[in-house]
């Protein structure tokens, strides 16, 4: 990356800067940072896949991450529930903060902090078991153990998942049979299950066909406004369907960070603009 891109970059992208749709203002609470990233870089051993990243991740918003393979898309997705903690090797510096809390604290309770940031990822991947036991799941690790409790999640999880009318007679079947587009479908209600507030997506629909994937974006656009949402994709015209806003990466730098339809439309930065137009992916 040339200097002066990384000097773009590397100025704190705050929330204020952040358009916030007017109409949504109210319901979304006004845009409120929920995540807060500063100075946070990843590292794989001593390779730095994320670079000092600085940026407010607006609550209950749609925050849509793009930028070419191998760029840290996924990295700084995992790294925001700790899932990062799982790959050895990895650690972090600078900070992440979730509603005002160090994520990377020790005090963390790294489930609790899953519980309440959940992750739905590129290949759908349900447990080999009954529809019904793939969402009561999470809540019956949480201790929720009563019959009729855990059939009013299940239910009210696939109803926000838009899947209740497809399976509510088959909750005893294997989750496997489902297609894949049911199937990744699922994987959000057991997600949502466990009230989470932050839904990290890593390229939900890239392993589906187009009708699935719209079903997905419908979904996106339901859950809108109720949780904050961050979504890699690698698909421009679903970034701009789906997001508030936008951040590009680039070889693990964030470059730009801005209204979806401003960053499409009028990007900043030069490297944002050659690959929204395709010149390199
Ligand atoms: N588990 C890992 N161990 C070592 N390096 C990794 C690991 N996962 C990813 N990387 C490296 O970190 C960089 C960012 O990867 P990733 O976050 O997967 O990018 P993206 O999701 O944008 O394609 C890449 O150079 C990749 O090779
Ligand atoms: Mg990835």
């Amino acid at each position: 990356m040339t200097a002066s891109a990384e000097a773009t970059a590397s100025k704190t992208v705050s929330v204020r800067d952040i358009y916030l749709p007017p109409e949504r203002k109210k319901v979304a609470g006004g845009g409120v940072p929920h995540v807060s990233a500063k100075n946070f870089s990843i590292y794989y051993g001593e390779f730095e896949a994320v670079k000092k990243v600085s940026a407010d991740i607006p609550s209950k918003y749609v925050t849509a991450i793009i930028g070419p393979s191998g760029c840290g898309k996924s990295t700084f997705l995992r790294s925001i529930n700790r899932m990062n903690d799982l790959i050895p090797n990895s650690h972090t510096t600078g900070s992440l903060m979730f509603d005002g809390q160090d994520v990377y604290s020790k005090f963390t309770d790294e489930v609790l902090l899953r519980k309440k940031i959940g992750m739905v990822f590129q290949k759908p991947n349900p447990f080999p078991k009954s529809i019904f036991d793939n969402i009561a799941y999470g809540p019956r690790l949480h201790g929720i153990r009563d019959r009729k409790t855990l059939a009013d999640i299940v239910e009210k999880s696939l109803r926000k998942a838009a899947l209740w009318d497809e399976v509510c007679d088959r909750l005893d079947k294997n989750a496997l049979g489902m297609s894949g587009g049911q199937q990744q479908r699922l994987c959000f209600a057991r997600t949502l299950a466990v009230e989470p507030e932050i839904l990290l997506l890593d390229e939900p629909t890239s392993a589906l066909d187009p009708r699935a994937t719209a079903k997905i974006e419908d979904l996106i656009q339901e859950l809108r406004g109720s949780y904050t949402i961050m979504i890699v994709t690698h698909n421009m015209q679903q970034a701009s369907r789906v997001s508030d806003n936008t951040m590009f990466f680039y070889e693990g730098t964030l470059v730009e960070f801005a209204p979806t339809a401003q960053l499409f439309t009028n990007p900043k930065n030069s490297m944002t603009e050659d690959y929204i137009t395709g010149r390199f992916s």
